[in-house]
């Protein structure tokens, strides 16, 4: 999909006398691009512009990315509060959708730093559906050499939201008892994988098709939510994730035990509006009365968590759960398929033909 004919170098500035700031590259490219918030209709492929770096941006050759729920509320952007939060009020800011990025540094901008054109790097760039995508330096780091671009690509945004809800959240611990609620989904399927390296004992729940695959990941035991509620599974827990099902409060609460925590992820189904925010704030007011501790949080898109998750698919303690594949001019109809469907895992978008 790459092309090489007209030069757009000129804006760069050089990092240092040696290195080269950027290969030439094409004046345009391919992108998955949305002009309004709507249904996965609204993604067409088109050519764009080839992005420009910033100072401490690079811009990568995209070889893969990867598709998530988060996608998905940006493309309908829904709940309206997502608009408000600065994604653009009436039409999407950044029209190229796509956030999960491996490829290839191509361009750098001022004060990169420790990034050279060459570079392999993982992490989140704006746009990312496309041949070229920018990416600010913080959230990006090498990509390890034993870690397949397909893996990179199909790990930040969901892996690095399982690690934060798991360590810097519910400050897991080994021996614990941990139940993953939305075990087959993007944050889920890191969530176990996740704590049972870090010594948990992991319940997950999912849909039936998808717990065979659960266990696979690492869990002990795997419920399915269509035929039982978690507080019919007959256990309490220390720490639940809570990342589908929108349960509410009081049979979250019954699950855990006297001091466990809660920690909420997400949940679809939530409103038009705020998505179901209320459940957040009543778990942070009713924390403050009780032994239990009761949080929600959002995903920090930072090196601080992508080089853990780094460390962690290269010594083979998570790989990602790839539940279908797309390339750029199958976005929209795997946008409509995770939309209507669902997806065990991540749906792999292969962009630049990565190993
Ligand atoms: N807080 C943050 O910063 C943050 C970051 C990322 C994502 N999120 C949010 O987290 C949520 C999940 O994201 P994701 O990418 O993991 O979604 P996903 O890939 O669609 O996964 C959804 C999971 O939920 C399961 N599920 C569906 N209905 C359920 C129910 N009634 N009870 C229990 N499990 C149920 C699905 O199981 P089956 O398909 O097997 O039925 C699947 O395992 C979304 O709401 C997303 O917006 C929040």
């Amino acid at each position: 999909m790459n092309t090489t004919t007209t030069t757009n170098t000129a804006h760069l500035t050089p990092t240092n006398e040696t290195a080269p700031t950027s290969v030439e590259l094409a004046a345009s490219m391919a992108a998955a691009v949305r002009h309004r918030y709507g249904s996965a209709d609204s993604v067409e492929l088109e050519r764009v512009a080839v992005p420009t770096p910033r100072r401490r941006q690079v811009v990568i050759e995209v070889e893969a990315s990867a598709i998530d729920r988060g996608v998905v509320h940006l493309m309908t952007g829904l709940p309206l509060l997502l608009r408000v939060a600065g994604f653009g009020v009436f039409r999407p800011k950044q029209p190229v959708l796509g956030s999960d990025v491996a490829g290839r540094v191509v361009a750098v901008g001022a004060d990169v730093g420790r990034f050279r054109v060459g570079d392999e790097v993982m992490g989140v760039a704006n746009g990312a559906f496309a041949d070229y995508a920018v990416a600010n330096i913080d959230k990006l780091v090498m990509r390890p050499a034993n870690v397949p671009v397909e893996h990179a690509a199909a790990s930040t945004i969901s892996g690095i939201t399982a690690l934060q809800a798991l360590t810097a959240v519910g400050r897991v611990r080994p021996g614990q008892r941990v139940l993953v609620i939305g075990a087959s989904g993007g944050v889920g399927s890191f969530a176990v994988q996740i704590a049972t390296a870090l010594g948990a004992q992991v319940t997950g729940v999912a849909g039936a098709a998808n717990l065979e695959s659960v266990r696979a990941l690492g869990a002990v035991h795997a419920i399915d939510h269509r035929t039982t509620r978690i507080d019919e599974i007959g256990s309490t827990f220390d720490l639940v994730i809570d990342i589908a099902g929108r349960n509410p409060l009081r049979r979250l609460r019954r699950v855990l035990t006297p001091t466990g925590t809660l920690v909420i992820v997400g949940g679809e189904d939530g409103g038009r509006v705020t998505g179901g925010i209320g459940r957040n704030v009543r778990a942070a007011l009713l924390s403050l009365f009780t032994r239990q501790r009761l949080t929600a949080f959002i995903s920090k898109e930072s090196t601080e968590f992508i080089a853990p998750l780094a460390e962690m698919l290269a010594d083979g303690s998570v790989t990602p759960l790839i539940g279908a594949r797309t390339d750029l001019a199958g976005v929209s109809d795997a946008l409509d398929r995770l939309e209507r469907h669902g997806v065990a895992g991540k749906t792999l978008v292969t962009i630049g033909g990565g190993s």
